[in-house]
């Protein structure tokens, strides 16, 4: 049986003894659930790597309580860096990681960075996810808490579906409230690139910043992160976007004010109101739910293109993607 248990001084106390001993545990964040080791030793980052199966050639964010001890892992330039001190004012903590430099004599495991001389960092705002940094006193490399190209866990019930026993604890934090992947912006360069749409959206990053953003997914030139394989997110359930009607055999993910109006297996709506917010916090739940139904395949309605709905189009895209 797993262990899922709710923040306390007793979980705290647990849940570090197994960081410092290079075991992983399972966090609460925001955004969604975390599978943590210290950032530090090669032994927790390397089981981390095992545990997801996912390729050691893409780099893990690394988590810290405050701008202050994130921002000390970039090289000493990069923390002098005007937008860096912009963003991390106005954003963290929340659902923003930041890609720069990584500082000359980091202790940051190098396979956490894939060997790589830059450093994803992020300040997360739960506050079970801050209660643990505070208590560990050091940086958690935490990568969202599924097998590698599945559908991130919002939930401790999905980590405990995701691996069973094999994480030895899972802090309990509820479901995380912001439900899709954090914003990661890569700054390492002239012009700021958003290398994975997330909560944070480009608007928000360019009135922060007062300059353009540009956004990797829509400019082929421009460089990707080495995690954002085509194929990711992806529910067993073959997935079709951008549907209005289903067949009997076939579920239905709704959005808008249609629940109950299509006749198919099942159907769950992201938001009936049309909220893009809340459809952000349902989607991989919902995911997970229409994939344990049986259908032939699950069908999704359009999600317009505009605020979050950019980040929830681009899982959906990478989720319905068939080849790897
Ligand atoms: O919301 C989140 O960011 C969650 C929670 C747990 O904090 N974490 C998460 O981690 O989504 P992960 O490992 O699933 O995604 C990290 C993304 C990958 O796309 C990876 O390629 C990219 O960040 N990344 C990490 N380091 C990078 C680097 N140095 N350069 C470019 N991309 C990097
Ligand atoms: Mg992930």
């Amino acid at each position: 049986m797993p262990n899922i248990t709710p923040i306390s001084g007793e979980a705290l106390k647990a849940a570090c003894n197994l960081l410092q001993a290079g075991e992983l545990v399972a966090m609460p964040t925001e955004t969604v659930y975390g599978l943590a080791g210290d950032a530090r030793q090669d032994k927790a980052v390397a089981k981390i790597f095992a545990l997801k199966g996912r390729p050691h050639f893409n780099p893990l964010i690394v988590h810290a309580a405050t701008a202050k001890e994130a921002l000390a892992e970039a090289a000493s330039s990069a923390q002098n860096d005007p937008r860096a001190q912009s963003l991390s004012a106005q954003f963290w903590p929340g659902p923003l990681t930041l890609i720069l430099p990584r500082h000359e004599n980091s202790k940051i495991s190098e396979l956490a960075c894939a060997g790589l001389p830059t450093i994803a960092l992020r300040v997360p705002a739960h506050a079970d996810a801050q209660a643990l940094l505070r208590a560990f006193g050091g940086l958690l490399a935490a990568p969202s808490a599924n097998r590698s190209g599945r559908l991130s866990p919002t939930t401790p019930l999905h980590v405990a579906a995701e691996f069973n026993d094999e994480v030895p604890l899972i802090l309990a934090g509820g479901k995380s409230s912001i439900g899709i992947e954090s914003t990661v912006l890569d700054l390492t360069g002239a012009t700021p690139v958003i290398l994975r749409p997330g909560a944070i959206t480009r608007d928000a990053l360019q009135r922060t910043l007062e300059m353009p953003v540009a956004e990797a997914a829509s400019d082929p030139h421009l460089p990707k992160s080495p995690g954002q394989m085509a194929k990711h997110y992806a529910p067993q359930t073959k997935l079709r976007l951008n549907k209005l009607e289903a067949a009997p055999e076939q579920a239905m993910l709704s959005f808008g004010p249609v629940l109950g109006k299509i006749k198919c297996k099942a159907e769950l709506n992201l938001s009936v109101t049309g909220d893009l917010t809340e459809a952000a916090a349902n989607l991989f739940s919902m995911l997970r739910q229409l994939d344990a139904v049986g259908a032939t395949e699950i069908l999704v309605m359009p999600i317009p293109q505009i605020g979050l709905g950019i980040a929830i189009n681009d899982r959906l895209a990478r989720a319905a993607t068939k080849d790897e």
